[in-house]
């Protein structure tokens, strides 16, 4: 294989991940058919929300709603604010990250380095720590507006701006053709909805029978219309039980399944120790979700799912302990 050129910046190494087929795991259950897992966690910022935040910002910057040299503001769970604080900087916005405590501190510190300004956000009263609410959500939503308001800056909101769709089309783009054309199931465990989306669009449009598996957590399958019994789960990222989700085109989905914190603590071990691949909690839910669909309706199928992020964001929690 010919060695890529040196290139003009960072921001252009985004995009482009490797997939993996994981025989291993599918041998040993005696599963019949594909697992291809993409490992978004290659990316420079080490997860798939480097590829929203360059093209939200290109969008902006195209249709002026960002103007150069603006700081641009983002309510983000740390990857998206990781992949925004390298393109903020490459091209020339100050960052402003707002987080929640209830998202691991390696974020914090790797936006920091990045020359991101951080600002964390005190969890609920009753919320428990390294997980997410809803109510948690709503907290830092809060302070997302006030320092937007405070600092006439551009948000770079992955809930309601369509470059977070569009950058997954390329995505689609990639898992079809890596996979050859052979991919007929992709699952994907959701927050804003914009990797499922994007990534579904493309790959309908190359062959409209493919089947998309919407992930949620089992306490919590607010999207499948099923009771939420617990709000908070350990699926950093996502599962936040939100049912109005702008991004998310229902059609697009062609069922949803419930993962639990154990099963996603096992499949995330799983990938990283049978595999080597090195992701966190959504990609062990993404794996469990994977191998649901293959040991029941996709038998025999080709399912393709993200690696979303890189295990290195989750030394701080019981993942790998
Ligand atoms: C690690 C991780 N997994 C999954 C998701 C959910 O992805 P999406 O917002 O594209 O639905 C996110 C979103 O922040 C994430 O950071």
């Amino acid at each position: 294989m010919k060695p890529s050129p040196c290139f003009h910046s960072i921001i252009e190494v985004i995009g482009n991940t490797p997939m993996v087929e994981l025989h291993r795991i599918v041998a040993e259950r005696s599963l019949q058919g594909r697992i291809l897992a993409k490992c978004e966690y290659m990316s420079p910022g080490f997860s798939k929300k480097d590829r929203i935040a360059l093209e939200m910002l290109r969008e902006a910057r195209r249709t002026g709603d960002l103007k150069p040299g603006q700081t641009v503001v983002e309510l983000t769970s740390g990857n998206t604010g990781t992949g925004l604080a390298i393109c903020c900087k490459a091209l020339g916005h100050p960052f402003v990250a707002v987080m929640s405590k209830g998202n691991t501190i390696e974020r914090a510190h790797m936006m920091r380095a990045l020359g991101a300004d951080v600002v964390l956000v005190d969890q609920a009263p009753h919320s428990p720590p390294n997980q997410v609410s809803g109510e948690d959500l709503a907290l830092v939503e809060q302070r997302t507006r006030e320092i937007l308001q405070e600092r006439g800056a551009f948000r770079a909101d992955q809930f309601n701006l369509m470059g977070n769709v569009l950058a997954h089309e390329y995505t689609g783009r990639e898992i079809w053709e890596q996979s050859e054309g052979q991919v007929t199931v992709f699952v994907d465990f959701t927050g804003t909805g914009g990797s499922y989306c994007g990534i579904m669009r493309y790959l309908r449009q190359q062959n409209p029978s493919i089947r998309g598996y919407l992930i949620e957590p089992a306490t919590a399958p607010a999207l499948a219309g099923g009771d939420v019994t617990q709000q908070s789960h350990k699926i950093q990222g996502g599962g936040y039980s939100m049912c109005d989700l702008r991004l998310l085109d229902k059609s697009l989905v062609h069922a949803y399944l419930r993962v639990s914190d154990d099963e996603v603590i096992a499949c995330a071990r799983l990938l990283a120790c049978e595999e080597g691949l090195f992701g966190g909690f959504s990609s062990g839910a993404n794996l469990a979700g994977a191998l649901q669909v293959l040991a029941g309706p996709e038998q025999g199928e080709t399912v393709a799912m993200l690696v979303c992020d890189s295990g290195l964001k989750y030394l701080s929690t019981d993942l790998y302990q």
